[in-house]
């Protein structure tokens, strides 16, 4: 059979759970090759999009999955590349805030671009399971204009996934998960989400 050649310049970046390349036939997709077969998060995430297909068709905020592939390095997932407009991979969301206060316009941005994650986040109930940022990628889809893409770690643990079945089960959860993402923004990058921010992003 035919296995698509991936080759190191492709490499986009890697997590503790698999490696991401630039498909080698279209630059518009990714593929993500998991360390070990059987991953539980690989697995937990394929779930997700099985059980919950007609809600991810229609996300602005998760990438959309295109099936599997063999690969000469293995078993390769598919997916949407988060690009920005100029065809450049998009920054995850710890590269894209900095540590100290930037400049207004840059802190306006930043600030403008998380109020819009929650609205997005608390429309669509996407379930999450940690507040990893580098789960997060900051697409500047138009110049000057950001959208968050919500790139690994969805789905749930739990054996009954009630989130998956009952919209006031996932609108709850959202709720609490999108909370613990603002108080550990907060704590972390004091310098840029200060507490008047906090304030409009939490969700009460
Ligand atoms: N859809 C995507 N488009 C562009 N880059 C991506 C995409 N998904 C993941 N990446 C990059 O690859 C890295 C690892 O992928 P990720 O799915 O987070 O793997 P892991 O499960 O190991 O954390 C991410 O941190 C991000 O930089
Ligand atoms: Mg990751």
């Amino acid at each position: 059979m035919n296995t698509l050649k991936i080759n190191e310049e492709l490499f986009i970046g890697s997590g503790g759970h698999q490696a991401t390349y630039i498909h080698p036939l279209d630059a518009t997709k990714c593929i993500k090759i998991p360390h070990t077969k059987d991953d539980g998060d690989v697995k937990k995430e394929m779930r997700y999009r099985r059980m919950c297909s007609a809600k991810l068709e229609n996300s602005r905020l998760v990438t959309k999955f295109f099936g599997t592939i063999e690969t000469n390095l293995g078993l390769g997932y598919v997916f949407e590349r988060v690009l920005d407009y100029d065809g450049k991979t998009s920054l995850d969301m710890k590269k894209f805030l900095p540590k100290t206060k930037p400049d207004e316009k840059t802190l306006q941005k930043i600030w403008t671009t998380l109020l819009n994650f929650k609205s997005d986040f608390l429309r669509e109930n996407i379930a999450i399971v940690d507040t990893d940022i580098e789960n997060f990628m900051v697409q500047e889809h138009a110049p000057e204009t950001y959208r968050v893409r919500i790139v690994d770690n969805i789905g749930t643990p739990v054996l009954i996934p009630l989130v998956y079945w009952f919209d006031f089960a996932a609108a709850w959860k959202a709720k609490r998960y999108w909370n613990r993402i603002v108080a550990w923004l907060a704590e972390n990058y004091p310098e840029v989400i200060p507490p008047q921010l906090v304030a409009q992003l939490t969700e009460t």
